[in-house]
């Protein structure tokens, strides 16, 4: 990614013209590799609280609510991405019901009440933006993540990148649960993969 994605100066000239985006996979692809770990979690808890990190113009927040998880925190630092979320989501079911907040998820605190506690943490590219700013932003939003997941909490990543969490002291084990397969121009082209994470605290 140019060095640029990690400033939100970038973001709000994109989405002055941008009102909708998937970066990497759809929202129904993404849905269905995580559908495991929300089936699970909601076992536990009726209603999980998913905490979605770097929600853009992505309509992911949809699919959480017609799947019928409602207790859906979108946050981005871009208030027009806020405000494009808002729009996707009133424009499908007529009027807003999931929250929105304004707020940088490598400063998560100052979005966030400090006893908010989420079951599901989801971030769908997000961290390859906040990755442009070095290892130091990865380790500060992992440790906002960290401090925001409730007990036997986790954090679902997608990313383009194979290395993205190899990090020295990331307060998480780090597993691969799927890898995309992305689309070839030409046969002769060799086989990228986008690869989804499963984060555990340690
Ligand atoms: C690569 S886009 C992914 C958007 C969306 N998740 C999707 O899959 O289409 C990255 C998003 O993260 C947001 N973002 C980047 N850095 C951020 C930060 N430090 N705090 C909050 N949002 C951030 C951008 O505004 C943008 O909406």
């Amino acid at each position: 990614m140019p060095a640029d994605f990690e400033k939100q100066s970038y973001w709000r000239e994109r989405f002055k013209s941008e009102t909708s985006f998937e970066w990497l996979a759809s929202s129904e692809s993404f849905m269905t590799l995580i559908a495991p770990h929300l089936s699970e979690i909601s076992r536990r808890e009726t209603q999980p609280k998913i905490l979605h990190l770097g929600s853009g113009t992505s309509d992911l927040q949809n699919h959480f609510r017609a799947n019928g998880y409602l207790d859906v925190t979108n946050v981005d630092y871009e208030p027009l991405a806020i405000e494009r979320g808002r729009q996707l989501e009133e424009a499908t079911f007529g009027e807003v019901r999931l929250k929105y907040v304004v707020a940088d998820v490598t400063q998560l605190g100052s979005g966030l009440r400090s006893d908010q506690r989420f079951d599901i943490v989801i971030d769908k590219s997000t961290v390859d933006a906040v990755s442009c700013g070095g290892t130091t932003t990865i380790l500060r939003m992992a440790s906002g993540i960290r401090k925001y997941l409730a007990e036997g909490g986790i954090w679902i990543s997608l990313s383009y990148s194979s290395t993205r969490f190899d990090v020295e002291d990331l307060p998480f084990d780090v597993e691969v649960i799927a890898k995309i397969l992305t689309p070839k121009l030409k046969e002769s082209e060799p086989e990228v993969y986008h690869h989804c994470y499963l984060l555990r605290p340690k």
